[in-house]
C-alpha cells in the first residue's frame, strides 16, 4: 500500500498514472482484494478494518485526482512550448504579380477612350470571310488582301487578322451615332524581330450623319490621343492606303528615343509609325446598309505601343514569359 501510494506521487505522466490507478481501485486491484478479505472477519474488527479501508481510499482518491490535474496542466503547458510561434520572425518574401505590359498599355488605351464616351466593343477571335474581309471592302482575289497574311479553316473560316470585323459586327446590330473602340487579339503567320503569330490590336470607329464626322475631327482626336500616350511629340499624317477607309493615312510621332534627329529605332527617319486610319470608305457603309452617313476609323497594334513606352527591342521576349523580363513591371 505505502509503494503504490509512493509510486502514485512520483509518478510523472498521464498513462503511466492511469496504470496506477487501475491497479488501486480496479477488478483486481488493491481495493478489491482488500474489501474481499473482510468476508473472514467479523464483529467489531470488520467494522473496524472497513473504516481504515474507506479511509485510505479516500486518501488514494485524493491523491489520484491531484496528480491528474497537475500532470494535465504541465502536458499542456509542454504542448503550448512545442507549438509556440515566433511572430517576430521574418516570413518568406512573396512575389507579387503585375499585369503583362501589353495589357496594363491595352488598359491606358481603353482608358483614354472611354472618358470620351466611347463604348468597348467585342468580337469573336474566329471569324467568317464576310465579316474580316468582304464587307471591309476586300473582295475575294482583291491583291489588298496580301497585306495581311492569313491563318485559314475550312469553310470559310480564318483566325481574324485585325480587329476591323468588329466595326462591321457593331454597325450590323446598331445604328449611328456609333463610338466605338475594339480591344483584343489578332493573328498573322509571321515570326521575327517585330512580328508574331498573335498580337494585340484596337480599333476605333465613329459615325454620325452625313457631313457629322469628318477627317479633321479623326485628325484632332488622334493628336490629342498620342500626346496622352508619348507625352509632348509632332504627330504627322502620310497619305496611304487601306481598302475600308478614303481617304487614309499612317500616323507617325516624332521619335521618342532621339527627338527627331535620327536613330536606329527610328531607322534615321527621325518618325515612328504607330497607327494606320482614314474617314470610313462609302462600301463598307455599303455592305452594313448604312445611308446617310460619314465616319472615321482607326487601327494600332498595342504592343508597339508598349515596346515604345518601355524602350522593349525584340516584340517575341513579350510572349517569352520570362520573369526577369516582366518583374520590371510591377
Ligand atoms: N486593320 C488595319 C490593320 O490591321 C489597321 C487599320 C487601318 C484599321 C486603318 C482601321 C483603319 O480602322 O482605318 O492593318
Amino acid at each position: 500500500m505505502e509503494a503504490l501510494f509512493k509510486s502514485i506521487q512520483k509518478c510523472d505522466n498521464i498513462k503511466d498514472l492511469e496504470r496506477l490507478r487501475v491497479e488501486v481501485f480496479g477488478k483486481k486491484g488493491y481495493f478489491a482484494a482488500e474489501f474481499a478479505k473482510l468476508k473472514e472477519l467479523e464483529g467489531d474488527k470488520k467494522i473496524a478494518e472497513a473504516a481504515k479501508l474507506n479511509a485510505e481510499k479516500e486518501k488514494f482518491t485524493e491523491l489520484l485526482n491531484f496528480q491528474k490535474t497537475s500532470l494535465e496542466k504541465q502536458e499542456n503547458e509542454n504542448i503550448l512550448k512545442k507549438d509556440a510561434v515566433d511572430v517576430s520572425l521574418y516570413g518568406n518574401s512573396m512575389s507579387a504579380g503585375a499585369l503583362h505590359p501589353v495589357m496594363a498599355t491595352m488598359d491606358k488605351i481603353i482608358e483614354y477612350f472611354v472618358s470620351l464616351n466611347f463604348s468597348v466593343e467585342d468580337g469573336p477571335l474566329v471569324e467568317d470571310d464576310f465579316h474580316n474581309f468582304e464587307a471591309l471592302n476586300l473582295p475575294k482575289f482583291h491583291p489588298a488582301r496580301d497585306m495581311q497574311d492569313t491563318f485559314y479553316f475550312k469553310d470559310n473560316m480564318l483566325l481574324r487578322t485585325h480587329t476591323s470585323p468588329v466595326q462591321v459586327r457593331t454597325m450590323l446590330t446598331k445604328n449611328p451615332p456609333i463610338r466605338m473602340i475594339c480591344p483584343g487579339a489578332v493573328f498573322r503567320p509571321d515570326f521575327d524581330l517585330t512580328h508574331t503569330p498573335m498580337f494585340h490590336q484596337i480599333e476605333g470607329l465613329v459615325v454620325d450623319k452625313k457631313g457629322v464626322v469628318s477627317f479633321a475631327n479623326l485628325k484632332s482626336i488622334l493628336e490629342e490621343f498620342l500626346r496622352y500616350m508619348f507625352g509632348d511629340v509632332k504627330v504627322r499624317f502620310r497619305p496611304s492606303f487601306f481598302p475600308f477607309t478614303e481617304p487614309s493615312a499612317e500616323v507617325d510621332i516624332s521619335c521618342i528615343f532621339c527627338h527627331g534627329k535620327g536613330c536606329r529605332v527610328c531607322k534615321n527617319t527621325g518618325w515612328l509609325e504607330v497607327l494606320g486610319c482614314g474617314t470610313v470608305d462609302q462600301n463598307v457603309f455599303n455592305a452594313v446598309g448604312y445611308k446617310n452617313s460619314s465616319g472615321y476609323a482607326f487601327g494600332l497594334g498595342i504592343e508597339r505601343f508598349a515596346m515604345l513606352l518601355h524602350r522593349i527591342p525584340d516584340l517575341r521576349s513579350l510572349f517569352e514569359g520570362d520573369l526577369r523580363l516582366l518583374e520590371q513591371f510591377k
